[in-house]
This record gives C-alpha cells, sequence and structure tokens, in this order.
C-alpha cells in the first residue's frame, strides 16, 4: 500500500524546500531561482539549482535532481519511506501505517541495530573474561584505562567461533538475521561461524547511537590482516561513515582532526582532545569530506608522517577543499603518529597537541613546502621549475585574495616581482578554466544522452516531438495555473514518447481529479532515476522561462509530429504485401 496522496502533500506544505536544502546547502537567490554548490559533487562553481515554482532541484554539474523527498533520500543517504519519515518528523507529522514491504526492510534494520548491540556486549564482557585477559593487558600496556574502553565500548570476539552465535541463538535471533549484519558467516544453517575471532573489537556507532560495525584488530605477533571490519550492510557503509563522529561532533568548537586510526582516535580522546575522526580502514572519500563539513568550520589532517601518510593528505586536502572547510596540517614530530605522540607526553600531551595545533600551517603553505622539498633554490632553473609548479598550486585556488597572499610569499622568497606572478596564475587559471569547461561541456552531453538513453528510450528517434514534450510538461511545474489551458489543447494521446506521455496523463488525471500537481506527486509513480529525469526537464524549462506563445508553439510542434508519426506507421506498413492488404480493407471499411 503506497502511502496516502494526502500525506506526501501535508509533507510537501510543511517543508519548505528552501528551507529543507539550506540546511545542508549554503543557497544564494539568483533571479526566481536559488543556487549553491553541489552537495553531491566536489564544485567551485554553482550549478545546483532549487526552483521554488516546481518545488524541485537539480545540478547542471553531476545530472542529479528531484524533490525534497528525493534530495533526503540522497544526502541522508535513507530509502524513499524513510525519507518521507525524516520529513514527517522535521514538520511535526505522524507517520501512517507503513506497507509490508518497506516494514520488512525496517524490520530487518533494526534487527541488525539489535544484533550489533548485543555482540558489542558481548565482545565487553569476554574483554574481561580469563580468555580476553591477554587483550586487555595488551591494551592497557598501550596506556588505555578502563575508563575507555568502556567509553568506546572495545572488547574481545573469543577464539571459538560458535561462542558468540550460541549467545546469539539464545536472545532469539536467527542464523539469517547474524549473518544480515555481517557477524556471521555460513549458509542454510549450515558451517555457521563468527567472522571475528580472537580479536580486539572497536564498534562504530553512528550519529543515532546504534552500533552499525565492527573493526576487529588483531593481537601482536598473529598474521592475517591486521583489521578486518565489517563489510557494508543494510546499515552500514564504510565511505559514508566515519569514526567516532558521534562523539566528536560534541562540543568541537568547529574543529574535527583527522587522524588515520581507530587507535589514534582513542588515544587522542583519552588524553582529552575529543574532536578527533577517522576513516573505517579506507582512503577519505568525497562523502565524508562533506560530512566532516558539515559538523565543522575547519578540519586538522593529522595523518602519519611517512610517505603514504603524505599522499593521503595531499589526496585529503582536494577532496577537503572544495567543501570550503578551513584546512590545517600538522606533522607530528619524529614521524610518530597520534597514539605514539599521546604516550610520549603523557599528561602533557592535551597542551602540546594543542601547540602543534596553533602553529600548525594551512593546506597551501603545506603543499607549497612539500613542493619546494623538491627543489635546489641555488639553480635558477630548478627555482623556475618550483615557481611553475607553485604557481599551478595557486591557479587552483578559487579566492583571489588568497591568490595575492601566496604571491606576494612567493615573490619574497624567490626574489621575482609579485605582479609577474599574479600574470602567470591569471594565465594558468585561463587554460585551467578551458580545459574544465571542455570537459565538464563533454561530461554533462555524456550524462544527459547516457540517462536519456535509459529513461526515455524514444527520445532520440524523436527528438523534436521529445524536447517539445518535456517543455510542456515542465511549463505545467512552473505555471500549474496554465494547467487547465493546456491540457485543453493536448491531450496526452497525442504524445510521441511513452515516458513524456505516462507523466502528462498522469498530471491530467490528477488535474481532472482536482489534485495538486506537482514533481513530489509522482514520487510513488516513479523511480528516482526518472524523478531526477522530470527534474532535468524542468530546470532546463526555468533557465529558458518560456511564455505561454512559446508553449503553444510546442502544444502544435507536438501534434504535427504525432501525424507525422501515424502518417509514417502506415508508410513503412505498405512495405509489407499482407500489411498493405490490410490497410486497403481498413479503407474501404472505413468508407463505408
Ligand atoms: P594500531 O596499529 O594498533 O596502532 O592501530 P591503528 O588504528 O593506529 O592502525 P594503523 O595506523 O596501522 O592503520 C590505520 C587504520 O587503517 C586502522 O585504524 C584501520 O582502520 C585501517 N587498517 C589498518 N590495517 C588494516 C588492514 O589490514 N585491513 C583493513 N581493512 N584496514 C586496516
Ligand atoms: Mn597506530
Amino acid at each position: 500500500m503506497p502511502l496516502p496522496d494526502g500525506f506526501i502533500e501535508e509533507i510537501k506544505f510543511k517543508n519548505d524546500i528552501i528551507d529543507v536544502i539550506s540546511s545542508y546547502v549554503n543557497l544564494k537567490r539568483r533571479g526566481r531561482n536559488f543556487v549553491g554548490l553541489c552537495p553531491f559533487h566536489n564544485e567551485k562553481t554553482p550549478s545546483f539549482n532549487v526552483y521554488l515554482q516546481s518545488n524541485s532541484f537539480y545540478c547542471f554539474g553531476c545530472g542529479v535532481g528531484g524533490d525534497i523527498i528525493t534530495f533526503i533520500e540522497k544526502i541522508e543517504n535513507l530509502n524513499y519511506i524513510e525519507a518521507v519519515k525524516f520529513l514527517a518528523q522535521r514538520a511535526g507529522l505522524e507517520m501512517p501505517e507503513n506497507d509490508g514491504k518497506t516494514q520488512e526492510l525496517l524490520s530487518i534494520k533494526t534487527r541488525i541495530f539489535e544484533i550489533n548491540r548485543e555482540s558489542a556486549r558481548f565482545f565487553y564482557e569476554r574483554m574481561y573474561s580469563e580468555e580476553g585477559k591477554k587483550a586487555l593487558e595488551y591494551l592497557k600496556k598501550r596506556g588505555l584505562s578502563g575508563k575507555i574502553i568502556r567509553k568506546f565500548g572495545i572488547g574481545y570476539s573469543p577464539s571459538t567461533r560458535y561462542e558468540l552465535v550460541n549467545y546469539l541463538k539464545k536472545k532469539g535471533f536467527k542464523y539469517e538475521e547474524m549473518i544480515n549484519a555481517n557477524l556471521v558467516y555460513g549458509k542454510n544453517g549450515l558451517r555457521i561461524a563468527a567472522r571475528f575471532f580472537d580479536r580486539i573489537m572497536f564498534p562504530i556507532i553512528d550519529l543515532r547511537g546504534n552500533v552499525i560495525a565492527f573493526g576487529g584488530r588483531t593481537l601482536p605477533a598473529q598474521q592475517k590482516p591486521k583489521y578486518l571490519n565489517t563489510s557494508d550492510t543494510l546499515v552500514f557503509k564504510k565511505s559514508l561513515n566515519l569514526f567516532s563522529l558521534n562523539f566528536a561532533r560534541i562540543d568541537n568548537a568547529g574543529v574535527l582532526v583527522l587522524v588515520e586510526g581507530y587507535m589514534d582516535v582513542i588515544a587522542l580522546y583519552q588524553a582529552g582532545i575529543k574532536n578527533a575522526v577517522a576513516t573505517l580502514g579506507t582512503a577519505l572519500t568525497s562523502e565524508q569530506a562533506r560530512i566532516i563539513s558539515r559538523y565543522a568550520k575547519e578540519v586538522i589532517i593529522c595523518y602519519d608522517s611517512d610517505e603514504a601518510g603524505q599522499k593521503a593528505t595531499a589526496r585529503a586536502i582536494d577532496l577537503l577543499r572544495p567543501t570550503g572547510l578551513l584546512i590545517k596540517v600538522i606533522s607530528l614530530p619524529n614521524g610518530k603518529d597520534p597514539d605514539e605522540f599521546v604516550r610520549h607526553y603523557g599528561r602533557d600531551a592535551a597542551v602540546r597537541f594543542s601547540q602543534l595545533i596553533k602553529n600548525s600551517e594551512n593546506d597551501v603553505d603545506y603543499k607549497l613546502k612539500k613542493l619546494a622539498n623538491n627543489y635546489n633554490f641555488n639553480e635558477s632553473n630548478e627555482k623556475v621549475a618550483y615557481l611553475r609548479e607553485s604557481i599551478k598550486i595557486l591557479a587552483s585556488l578559487d579566492d583571489l585574495i588568497e591568490q595575492e597572499i601566496y604571491a606576494g610569499k612567493l615573490s619574497e622568497k624567490l626574489n621575482v616581482p609579485k605582479d609577474a606572478i599574479m600574470l602567470q596564475i591569471e594565465k594558468e587559471k585561463k587554460k585551467k578554466k578551458k580545459i574544465i569547461d571542455k570537459k565538464h561541456f563533454l561530461q554533462v552531453q555524456q550524462d544527459l544522452s547516457a540517462k536519456n538513453d535509459k529513461i526515455n528510450t524514444e527520445k532520440f528517434d524523436n527528438l523534436r516531438a521529445a524536447t517539445a514534450e518535456e517543455a510542456i510538461i515542465a511549463y505545467i511545474f512552473n505555471n500549474p495555473e496554465m494547467a487547465g489551458e493546456i491540457f485543453s489543447r493536448i491531450s496526452s494521446e497525442s504524445f510521441c514518447t511513452s515516458f513524456n506521455k505516462k507523466i502528462y496523463s498522469i498530471l491530467e488525471e490528477r488535474f481532472k481529479a482536482l489534485r495538486p500537481i506537482g514533481i513530489i506527486d509522482l514520487t510513488q509513480d516513479f523511480s528516482s532515476e526518472e524523478i531526477a529525469a522530470i527534474a532535468a526537464m524542468v530546470a532546463r524549462e526555468s533557465e529558458r522561462m518560456s511564455d505561454k506563445d512559446a508553449v503553444l508553439e510546442y502544444i502544435d510542434v507536438v501534434l504535427f509530429e504525432k501525424e507525422k508519426l501515424n502518417k509514417n506507421k502506415i508508410i513503412s506498413a505498405r512495405d509489407d504485401e499482407n500489411e498493405i492488404m490490410e490497410y486497403m480493407k481498413l479503407l474501404r471499411e472505413h468508407k463505408k
């Protein structure tokens, strides 16, 4: 049973699209619309548009689009029903009863949370068992207190692989549920065994306090991978979560520290630095960069000082830059990682760390300094080469003031006039822009045609008609007061492509039933890709802003193309003799 129509209408009514999107994107008014930097891909110039009339959004950069429900689905990583629920809660509305299928999915997820919580409890208890002693001792040796172990819920998974299984079974969980949580292997009740054994277990907790996954570390002197993490499940995607964000987002004064490992986060926390987070065994992703920017204004990257750590730092900078975060980098002295640093300084660790933060350089200084290490400034040609490379770094900043400041610094350092450096930066920027524009244009074209191929498969054989149909549909969304007149001039029967015909006929029906028409009212009839395609139509039309005369012309185009299409059918039918007979018969009958 889909959600009742009236409910979606109420959701739309009670959640202003600008309000909702503004809590994720910094929107600026541009004419009748709002624009901002797209939260779904990294960009420096805004191509993300929100359209008030149609209550829709569309990004010309990456082709993501839809209504507020689609937006919440994507940005909060929820499914349709969860997004509706999210918006209902936001507006203080009660959810109506769900249909069976989504209810089922929800209950599978709930069971995974429960099973994870139960397992975390089990691991924690086992840490204090006879067998767990060695794990506990190891953590103690590394300086962790009982208090911090409890705070992070660190535990131990025993080496006999059926203990967890038996424990969970006793608690009333089915094998299937254990497998869904990725805690247990096995098929059809055969060869059931725990995934984690003889490991120190770090629960990974989301912002609502649910245990969503585990990271398991081997004890020393063992082989195997050092860390084993939960694979992605229905409640866990490693690219979308950060370890300890549940703690770090609290009272962080707008600053998050990004470190490499679980142990780094925990050691820092114990030392009093509670705002550190780590990725979950993978390099930073752009989604994680976006999440960080949602909970902080400033991020301090504190990766290992080895080659790999420095590479990861450079990569992280490039991913974090587009989010608008202020970025700083600290390199710990003597090649230590944060965990070693904390142990080395003991009680002074927090103070020392704060000093490091205070003296940390920002990302641009960091990059320039790294670069400088490769050149010998006594050689003119190396100096020139350095300058050339640094100009590339500066050209990639989009803040003119920043460029001025660093050009000034470079000018002093290398004894080259600042104006000359600024001039080179300008040139480099133009060159870059050309390349980007071209790439971007090609990409958009490619994406659009690929999408259109998939969504409206008849579009390219009926390009004129399909384009006009899209304009008509979009015009109705943008000017609902004109709907009656449009419907009286053309019916869905005259539409040439079936995808557009389906949209138009649903709108027509809704209009006749005196129901509101908006993109959001279609979400139950179309897939999210289809909704994105509809949002794209609306966005294109909003940029064009056709007037009524133009739309009347589009209607003529569709009617004309339809007639042509019908004639063509007859003509191609002539190719076939049998069909000619058929046709003659039809004609004779028609004349009677
Ligand atoms: P310690 O080695 O105990 O200090 O832990 P750590 O958390 O500091 O680990 P390390 O610095 O070696 O690695 C950083 C992070 O990379 C870890 O926290 C894990 O998330 C991840 N990682 C390290 N080794 C592995 C591995 O073998 N497999 C996977 N999947 N992730 C790993
Ligand atoms: Mn470490």
